[in-house]
């Protein structure tokens, strides 16, 4: 959800122009962008407050060496290091088969003995089998009802693990600089040595608020292994705990905006942002002229998949990128 994988090339092109010595991408996501300008032999310092996506970015975008091997593959495929059955007991019936449930719980008996990158790799692989099994990827809907044939919603997800760490592994490579991850509030940042800021926060739709956990909780509990997560046993998804955002809202938004760009005074902005949200795009100009002297605006075009329904909409989008600097 609101990654920017189809416009990397436009984003490339407009932060290269600014020949940076250091970017920072403070709401990186699935990882991308950071990891397509790493490719472009650029030093990246990438963030999200979700775990989840700050471990997707150190696996791929910080890590520069370290692979999982096919033994340890393997094993966490084939063994389980002790007998814990907290997945397979909070989520019987949601999601996953059982045999699912119990393959996340074996994979984080050897997880929970890993360190550094690998450990990275190997949580990032568990969540991307997760949502490639799971329909559209997002876990509001926790039952069969979306089936569509696909092959990954009938493959074991311990397959589907397997083939996700190889993936991985091939991501991996060195660019000759050492980028860097933190997982935190955009707020607290620190952004010393960056010259440009990446920013590419959670509008809020016109009609509802922009809830990440929503959609996500399961992938946040798996990165983590549910611990310091609190999950909503009343809710029919066993969802976590919301992580309040001041961008996610119609009423928080702008304050949120300002006091971002404030915050990275001394840096370039380079600022996604697509037509349907909210505030509008006149806003969002003035917002960007009120913290900086030069503001130029690109248009892409860019589809968007719209809809909650297995009969999605399509409709057209545009994708624009704002370049703010003094
Ligand atoms: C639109 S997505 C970014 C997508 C990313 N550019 C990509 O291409 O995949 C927004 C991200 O901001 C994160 N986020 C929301 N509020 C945040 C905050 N206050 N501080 C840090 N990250 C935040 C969310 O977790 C989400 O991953």
């Amino acid at each position: 959800m609101g990654s920017k994988y189809r416009v990397v090339p436009q984003l490339l092109d407009v932060i290269s122009g600014l020949e940076p010595r250091r970017v920072l991408d403070a709401f990186s996501g699935s990882g991308v962008v950071s990891y397509a300008l790493k490719a472009n032999g650029v030093e990246v310092v990438a963030n999200d407050f979700l775990n989840f996506a700050a471990t997707i970015a150190r696996a791929t975008t910080e890590n520069s060496e370290a692979r999982l091997s096919e033994d340890q593959i393997g094993a966490m495929t084939s063994s389980r290091l002790d007998d814990r059955d907290f997945v397979r007991s909070t989520f019987a019936g949601l999601y996953f088969p059982p045999d699912d449930l119990a393959f996340i719980d074996g994979a984080w008996s050897h997880i929970d003995g890993m360190v550094g990158y690998e450990r990275d790799i190997a949580i990032s692989s568990l969540c991307l089998a997760a949502s490639r099994k799971q329909p559209r990827g997002v876990f509001t809907v926790t039952d069969g009802r979306y089936d569509d044939g696909r092959r990954a919603m009938h493959t074991p997800l311990a397959v589907l693990f397997a083939e996700a760490a190889r993936e991985y592994n091939a991501t991996v490579f060195d660019n000759g600089r050492a980028s860097r991850v933190t997982c935190g509030d955009v707020f607290s940042i620190d952004p010393d040595g960056c010259d440009v800021v990446y920013l590419d926060p959670p509008y809020a739709p016109p009609r509802d608020d922009n809830d990440y956990i929503k959609r996500y909780h399961f992938l946040e509990g798996l990165a983590t292994y549910w611990r310091g997560q609190e999950i909503l046993h009343n809710t029919m998804t066993k969802k976590i705990r919301k992580r309040p955002t001041p961008f996610g809202s119609k009423r928080t938004i702008r304050d949120a905006l300002r006091r971002t760009f404030e915050r990275f005074n001394e840096q370039a902005l380079v600022l996604s942002y697509s037509t349907n949200s909210v505030p509008d795009e006149t806003e969002i100009v003035a917002l960007l002229k009120e913290a900086r002297r030069d503001v130029v605006c690109y248009a892409v075009p860019h589809r968007y998949h719209f809809g909650t329904h297995s009969a999605a909409t399509r409709r057209q989008a545009n994708e624009l990128i704002f370049v703010a600097s003094r």
